[in-house]
């Protein structure tokens, strides 16, 4: 059970067979599929907030062939070295690590702005608490996590903060210093390193429990794969369909994923 709260009032959300209410009468419908909307009208900013169809289809698709499976073992062995039990995947996408997580014993939500996302996701697991919201205001009652996950997405100290219990984690994924430079060489004609995640740049009320960095080789064989990997990144909307051309030609991509994992602690 996860405990929801209503992005109206913030009271407790209880559930029905087919509806999460609250005391003050704000319903929201449990979709077919199996995930609840949480996001209100004034929080979506765009019409369609989010990664889109096509990004999602791309990532499910990647994913799904296990090139990124080194980061989904490396979050398992994560959660079993701390003993989580309720896992919030803030910004969770089409559900794949959330999945994976699931699969590992630990109870978990996954929440996402896009509908899409939270959709593909539902065709994931059936075991996972899927809401579509934004990070900026999570619709879960305070303390309601032992951890917070956030791969690649944004963050929000004081909500993250607030649904962890005392004690609780945030495991924080992003780009390491040398990540993809290969695609990035394809497409730039001068690739600079990324500039790694500080603990200062996110976190001022969380303290650092350590800081690593995992490096593998990724190697595509089909322009098919290639492409999916760039419309996963924010590469694909920084550059034009002209300096898109020469990767999309190509047969082959072999690369190296260098992702940096922060995990830090709420005290
Ligand atoms: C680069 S993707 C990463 C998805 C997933 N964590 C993964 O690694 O497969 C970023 C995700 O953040 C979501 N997103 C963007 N803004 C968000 C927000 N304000 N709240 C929740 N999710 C958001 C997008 O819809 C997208 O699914
Ligand atoms: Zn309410």
């Amino acid at each position: 059970m996860i405990n929801y709260r209503c992005p109206s009032c913030y009271g407790p959300l209880k559930r029905d067979d087919t509806t999460y209410r609250c005391a003050q009468n704000h319903s929201f419908d449990i979709a077919r599929k199996g995930y609840v909307n949480l996001l209100l009208a004034h929080q979506m900013g765009s019409k369609q907030p989010g990664d889109n169809k096509m990004m999602i289809a791309a990532r499910r698709e990647f994913l799904s062939a296990g090139a990124y499976q080194p980061l989904a073992d490396k979050l398992v062995q994560l959660c079993r070295e701390h003993k989580l039990q309720r896992l919030l995947d803030a910004g969770c996408g089409e559900g794949y690590y959330a999945t994976n997580i699931a699969n590992a014993g630990v109870t978990v939500a996954g929440l996402d702005i896009s509908k899409e996302g939270i959709q593909a996701a539902c065709r994931r697991s059936k075991s996972i608490a899927w809401c579509i919201a934004s990070v900026a205001d999570l619709p879960y009652l305070d303390g309601t996590f032992d951890s917070v996950l956030s791969v690649f997405c944004h963050l929000d100290e004081a909500e993250f903060t607030r649904v962890l219990q005392p004690g609780g984690l945030v495991v924080f994924v992003g780009p390491g210093e040398n990540h993809l430079p290969n695609l990035r060489a394809a497409l730039y004609s001068q690739v600079r390193p990324y500039r790694s995640a500080k603990q200062q740049d996110y976190f001022s009320e969380l303290s650092l429990v350590s800081q690593e960095t995992l490096s593998f080789d990724l190697q595509l064989n089909s322009p098919e794969q290639i492409a999916n990997l760039l419309k996963m990144t924010p590469h694909y909307w920084s550059t034009s369909p002209a300096q898109q051309a020469p990767l999309l030609a190509m047969k082959q991509l072999h690369d190296t994923v260098d992702m940096s994992i922060q995990v830090y602690r709420k005290g």
